[in-house]
């Protein structure tokens, strides 16, 4: 699968772990900044990653700013994003199990590398339920219409 992956200039260094846990589980990250470690707008980065995975362009996104709260607020606004914060690995495995998230957003500044490597595999690994939980993702979806 193809990973678009991205952050503002506090996950910097961090995406390079992300694109490394990406390869080890047999994806391709393709990556989208930001460059420098110049301050970016956080919400110009969620924009590409998520449009790239709302247009089929991706198979999921990664995105990382200081919180991982702006990124997920910004990429959420994308039709088709389900951009989910998460926190530990339950967060991580839970996102996918009943959201379905397509978009994984992560502090860049409260994992070591080996948390953001485990984060970012059991992510990916994970699979929708669908289930009663397809319902719900379909209101979420709905509520996009309004
Ligand atoms: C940038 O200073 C910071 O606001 C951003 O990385 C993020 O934490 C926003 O939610």
């Amino acid at each position: 699968m193809k990973i678009a992956i991205g952050s503002d200039h506090r996950g910097i260094e961090q995406r390079k772990i992300i694109a490394a846990a990406v390869i080890a589980a047999g994806h391709t990250p393709i990556d989208y900044g930001a460059c420098s470690t110049e301050a970016v707008d956080y919400p110009d980065v969620a924009a590409e990653v998520a449009s790239q995975v709302a247009s089929g362009a991706a198979d999921f996104g990664v995105l990382l700013c200081g919180t991982g709260i702006g990124v997920s607020i910004a990429a959420n606004k994308v039709a088709g994003i389900r951009a989910a914060v998460c926190c530990d690995l339950e967060m991580a495995r839970l996102s996918r199990q009943h959201n379905n998230a397509n978009v994984l957003c992560l502090s860049g500044e409260r994992f070591t590398p080996a948390e953001f490597g485990a984060l970012v595999t059991v992510w990916l690994a994970t699979a929708f339920e669908g289930g009663r939980h397809a319902r719900r993702v379909e209101k979420i979806a709905a509520l996009e219409k309004r």
